[in-house]
């Protein structure tokens, strides 16, 4: 599947991401993984082990690194290898593909895109819990809710009148006429 690339996508609530405890989860089609580190700083690489491609999320954080816990690889926040169980020698490939991560709105948005094109500025606009004003906007968003749901109250319990307008009865009314295809 093709997949709008450059823009930034919502990876949950930012309170889904206590420290310490990575989150594994498939963005695009993609596995990744994200963890707040003791720090309190989000990092998100893909969510595969360079060695035999276990998941980075059932590894364990180490201050700001994450530890695989098949065989000890520890990765960097920006994905590269810093350290190889009784091996010295780390090869430079040795690294995850490492996502851009930002916090805001209450929301953790990931850009999944070309690294050139990552702006934080396109982040959408957005009423998020952490908004001074948010509870100001509360009540018109109860309001639109509420009458939304009398509307569809109405059209499902149904008065006389509702019953009679009620688009399942339009549905029927505008059923199809099939016939034998002539052979
Ligand atoms: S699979 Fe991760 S260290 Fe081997």
């Amino acid at each position: 599947m093709n997949y709008v690339r450059n823009t930034w996508y919502v990876a949950g609530w930012a309170q889904d991401f206590a420290i310490e405890k990575p989150v594994g989860m498939t963005l695009l089609g993609e596995p990744i993984v994200i963890w707040r580190g003791a720090d309190n700083v989000l990092t998100a690489l893909e969510d595969r082990c360079v060695h035999r491609l276990a998941p980075l999320s059932l590894g364990r954080c180490e201050g700001a690194k994450l530890r695989c816990m098949y065989h000890g690889l520890l990765y960097e926040r920006t994905g590269a290898v810093c350290e190889i169980p009784g091996q010295e020698q780390i090869p430079p490939h040795a690294r995850a593909r490492s996502y851009p991560v930002r916090e805001k709105h209450s929301w953790v948005w990931v850009w999944m895109g070309e690294a050139a094109a990552c702006d934080e500025a396109l982040i959408p606009p957005a009423a998020g819990c952490d908004d001074p004003n948010y509870g100001d906007r509360t009540p018109l968003l109860v309001d639109i809710r509420g009458l939304r749901l009398r509307r569809s109250a109405t059209w499902f319990f149904g008065s006389g009148a509702a019953k009679a307008n009620s688009p399942r009865k339009s549905l029927r009314r505008a059923s199809v006429r099939t016939a034998p295809v002539p052979r």
